[in-house]
C-alpha cells in the first residue's frame, strides 16, 4: 500500500528468503562458497549453522539455484520432524523414486542403486536438510549411514545439514561423535554489523526501486536505530523496516525517523538479548580453504548477474517446485 507513496516497485522488506535480494556480506559469501565447494568437490558432509533469521534458508535457496544450472540432482528436506522411515521415503520421493509403502531396507537398497548409477555417470547427487536441528538422534543416525555410502574414489551422496546452533550442540554429543568426525566443512552465519546493516537496508531499498532517495527514506540515524533494536538479524531488520514504512505511510511522512523505529521496536518488544557472535570454521587443509575462496570469487560473478536479473527471477526459486527439472 505504501509502494506508490514511496515510489517503490516492490516491497523491499519481504520476509520470504528470495535469492534475488541477497546482500552478499563477507560471511554470507563465505558460507555460500563453503556449501557450493562442498558439493562440487564431493566433500561428503557439510554443516552450516546460524541463529534464527540470519539467512540460512536464503543461502540454501541461492545454492539450489546454482545447482539448477548444472547437472546436479538434489533432495531438499525442510520438514525435519520425521521418523527414520519417513525421512528416507521423503528423500527417495524427492529424487523421483517410487518410495511409498517401502520398508527401510528396501528404501536404502533403492537409494543405494540410484546413487551408484548416478555416480557411474559422474553425476553429483545432493541431500540438503534445512531446519536440521529438529532431526531426532535416530534420523541423524540414518544420516550417518548415508555418509557411509562411498566408493574408493569418493562419496556417492553429498549431504548438507543446515540449522540453528542447537544442531552444533547435537553434533557435539557423545552419541553422535561418529557423525561429527565426518564433517568436512563447517560454517556459521552471524548477525550483520552496523555497516552491513546499513548496506543491507540500502540494497533492499535500491532493489525495490528507491534509487537515489534511500538516504531520505532511511537516514543514517534511523538505520542505526534499526541495528540497535535488531542486533543485525536480517529477519528482524525486515520486520522492523516494513512496519516502520507502514507507520510512516500512515502518518504521510516521506522520511522514516528514529522515533518511528523506536515505536515499532517497542510494539514488537525487541528487548531480548542475542546470543554471542560465532565464526566460520572449517575442518580441512589450507589448500581446500583457498579453493573455497576461489569458488567464492567465481560466485561473485554469478551474484552480480543475478542481481541484474532480480526482476525476472522465477517464483520457483523460492518454492522448490523446479526440483525435478531435467538435468542440463
Ligand atoms: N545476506 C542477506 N541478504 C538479503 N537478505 C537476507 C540476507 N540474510 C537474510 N536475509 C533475509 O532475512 C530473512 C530471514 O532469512 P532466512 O534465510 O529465512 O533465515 P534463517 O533460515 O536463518 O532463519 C529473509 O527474508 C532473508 O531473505
Ligand atoms: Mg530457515
Amino acid at each position: 500500500m505504501y509502494k506508490q507513496f514511496y515510489n517503490l516497485r516492490r516491497n523491499p522488506f519481504e520476509i520470504t528468503p528470495d535469492p534475488s535480494f541477497l546482500f552478499p556480506t563477507k560471511r554470507h559469501n563465505e558460507a555460500l562458497a563453503a556449501l557450493y565447494y562442498g558439493v562440487r568437490r564431493h566433500k561428503g558432509f557439510v554443516v552450516m549453522t546460524g541463529e534464527v533469521g540470519t539467512g540460512k534458508t536464503l543461502l540454501v535457496r541461492c545454492l539450489l539455484e546454482l545447482l539448477n544450472r548444472s547437472n546436479v540432482a538434489y533432495a531438499y528436506v525442510f520438514n525435519s520432524v520425521l521418523s527414520p522411515v519417513e525421512f528416507l521415503q521423503y528423500i527417495a520421493g524427492d529424487f523421483g523414486l517410487p518410495a511409498s509403502g517401502k520398508t527401510k531396507s528396501e528404501l536404502l537398497l533403492m537409494l543405494g542403486s540410484y546413487l551408484i548409477d548416478r555416480y557411474q555417470k559422474q553425476l553429483t547427487t545432493v541431500l540438503v536438510v534445512d531446519e536440521a536441528h529438529h532431526l531426532s538422534p535416530e534420523v541423524l543416525e540414518e544420516v550417518r549411514l548415508l555418509t557411509n555410502l562411498e566408493t574408493a574414489q569418493g562419496k556417492l551422496l553429498q549431504i548438507l545439514l543446515v540449522g540453528q546452533p542447537e544442531l552444533d550442540q547435537k553434533l557435539d554429543s557423545y552419541e553422535l561423535r561418529q557423525l561429527k568426525q565426518r564433517i568436512a566443512l563447517r560454517s556459521q552465519l552471524e548477525p550483520l554489523d552496523l555497516e552491513e546493516t546499513k548496506g543491507y537496508i540500502q540494497r533492499r531499498l535500491q532493489l525495490a526501486g528507491a534509487n537515489s532517495q534511500t538516504g531520505t527514506l532511511f537516514p543514517a540515524d534511523t538505520m542505526t536505530a534499526v541495528f540497535r533494536h535488531c542486533r543485525g538479524i536480517p529477519r528482524l531488520i525486515n520486520t522492523v523496516c516494513e512496519n516502520a514504512l507502514i507507520t510512516a505511510y500512515a502518518k504521510q511522512v516521506r522520511s522514516i525517523t528514529p522515533e518511528i523505529v523506536e515505536d515499532v521496536a517497542a510494539d514488537f518488544r525487541l528487548g531480548v538479548p542475542h546470543p554471542p557472535k560465532a565464526q566460520m570454521t572449517a575442518k580441512g587443509t589450507d589448500h581446500e580453504l583457498a579453493q573455497a575462496v576461489r569458488t567464492l570469487l567465481q560466485l561473485h560473478d554469478y551474484l552480480q548477474g543475478m542481481r541484474g536479473k532480480e526482476e525476472q527471477l522465477p517464483a520457483a526459486a523460492t518454492s522448490g517446485a523446479h526440483r525435478h527439472e531435467p538435468f542440463v
